[in-house]
């Protein structure tokens, strides 16, 4: 049965959580979808492991919508979210509405994810969901904010972890359907899960939240940067190194074909 916004509703009312991976194309799209995950998220990160760009920021619409069309395509099951990218969304509620409508109409999304938790940001989410579009949220590390932020754990000090929370909240009020926690301690992880009555989704924030998001390069061990909090499930990084050179060693010594 197709996964609905309101499917992950009532898995945390049920407390089974919600198994979300990330996909940039068609084949991992299918691949994931038909293991089983709950959601599926077309996530900026794919700049930086499909693309090869340092960070988030150089993702632009048009990339988006070209990767979102190819994982759309391969998704039949899991509920399929699709990142607003860098400079697409934060102008105003209205471009956003824009940038968002497109990419539902343009991909089969069925929701947006966005990041932060400002006035600005909670507005906007306000004025999607009103219209028509579910809304996902993201707190703690925001990679488009990496040059204010860093690529550092967030929600370290008191006042930060609180800042967290009450925005947490202000998405929950603005009616985001879930929210990412990424990369916070995973006591506030806890605190904002059992605050909120919309299901939290953690990546490196810990055990308590409603559900787990990892970039599937990295559950594979595809990407030569690991993330410190995402041990691989498979060094396929390595593996594919041997078939490579297995082929390549047979080619050169003419036992293949
Ligand atoms: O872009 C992405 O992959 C994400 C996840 C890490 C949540 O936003
Ligand atoms: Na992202």
């Amino acid at each position: 049965m197709k996964v609905t916004v309101h499917t992950l509703q009532k898995k945390k009312r049920n407390a089974e959580p919600i198994v979300a991976l990330t996909a940039w194309d068609y084949l991992f799209a299918e691949l994931i979808d038909q293991a089983g995950v709950d959601v599926v998220l077309v996530g900026d990160s794919l700049a930086m492991v499909a693309l090869g760009h340092p960070t988030t920021l150089p993702m632009t619409l048009e990339t988006m919508l070209h990767h979102a069309q190819a994982v759309s395509r391969g998704v039949q099951q899991a509920l399929l979210v699709c990142d607003l990218p860098f400079l697409s969304y934060q102008e105003s509620p209205q471009v956003a509405f824009q940038v968002a409508g497109r990419i539902i109409q343009e991909t089969q999304a069925q929701a947006v994810k966005l990041e932060g938790g400002y006035s600005a940001m909670v507005d906007t989410v306000s004025f999607l969901v009103q219209r028509g579009i579910p809304v996902m949220g993201h707190l703690g590390l925001t990679p488009q904010s990496v040059h204010q932020l860093g690529y550092r754990q967030q929600g370290k000090t008191p006042e930060a972890a609180e800042q967290i929370l009450t925005q947490a909240r202000a998405l929950e009020s603005a009616g985001a359907f879930s929210i990412v926690l990424e990369h916070i301690p995973k006591d506030v992880a806890a605190q904002v899960t059992q605050s909120l009555t919309i299901p939290t989704i953690g990546i490196g924030a810990g055990p308590a939240c409603d559900g787990q998001i990892l970039v599937t390069a990295d559950l594979l061990g595809l990407t030569s940067k690991q993330p410190p909090f995402a041990p691989p499930y498979l060094n396929l990084r390595s593996k594919v190194q041997e078939a490579v050179q297995a082929y390549s060693q047979d080619v050169r010594q003419g036992k293949f074909p």
